[in-house]
C-alpha cells in the first residue's frame, strides 16, 4: 500500500516535471531548469525509487515511522518546488522556504536510512 502510494504521487509529479519542461522548451526560457530538475528528481527519481525499495522490503514499509517518510517527501518536493520556483523567479525574500524544505528532504532521508538499516 505505502509502495503503490509512493509510485502513484511520482508518476503525478513526473507529469508536473514534464509540463514545467515542455514549457521551458516552448518559451525558451530555461530560467527555472532547477525548479524543473528537483521536481523530476525528487519528486519521480526519489519518491518512485522509494516506492520500489518499500515493495522489496516490506519490513521497512511496515515500520511504524514509514508512513511519516511519505508525508515528508511530499513536503520536500512541494516545498523545494516552490522556494527553488520562487528564487530563480528572482525572489529572493522566499529563500527560506528552499532551506527549511530542503532540511526537511534531508531529515526525510536520514529517517528513511535509519528505517532501513534498522528493519531490513
Ligand atoms: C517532457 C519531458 C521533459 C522536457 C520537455 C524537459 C525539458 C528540459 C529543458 C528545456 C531543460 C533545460 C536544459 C538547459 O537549459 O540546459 C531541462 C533540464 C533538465 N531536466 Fe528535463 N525535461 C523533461 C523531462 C525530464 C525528466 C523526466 C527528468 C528527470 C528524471 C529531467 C531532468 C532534468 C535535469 C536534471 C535537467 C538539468 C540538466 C542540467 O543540469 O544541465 N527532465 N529539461
Ligand atoms: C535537499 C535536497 C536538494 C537540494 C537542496 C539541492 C540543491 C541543489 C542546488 C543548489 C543545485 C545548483 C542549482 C543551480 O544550478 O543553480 C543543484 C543542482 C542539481 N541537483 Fe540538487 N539538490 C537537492 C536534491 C537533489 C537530488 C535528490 C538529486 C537527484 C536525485 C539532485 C540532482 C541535482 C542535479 C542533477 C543538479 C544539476 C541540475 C541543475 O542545475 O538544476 N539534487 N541542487
Amino acid at each position: 500500500m505505502l509502495a503503490e502510494k509512493f509510485v502513484k504521487s511520482a508518476a503525478v509529479y513526473i507529469i508536473l516535471g514534464m509540463i514545467l519542461g515542455i514549457y521551458m522548451s516552448a518559451t525558451q526560457d530555461h530560467s527555472q531548469m532547477p525548479t524543473h530538475a528537483h521536481l523530476n528528481l525528487l519528486g519521480w527519481v526519489t519518491m518512485g525509487l522509494m516506492g520500489l525499495i518499500y515493495k522489496n522490503w516490506p519490513a521497512v514499509a511496515a515500520a511504524k515511522f514509514a508512513k511519516l517518510t511519505y508525508w515528508l517527501a511530499h513536503v520536500s518536493v512541494i516545498g523545494l518546488t516552490i522556494g527553488v520556483g520562487l528564487l530563480y523567479a528572482g525572489m529572493m525574500e522566499y529563500e527560506p522556504i528552499a532551506i527549511i524544505s530542503s532540511l526537511i528532504a534531508l531529515l526525510n532521508m536520514i529517517l528513511f536510512a535509519f528505517l532501513f538499516f534498522k528493519n531490513a
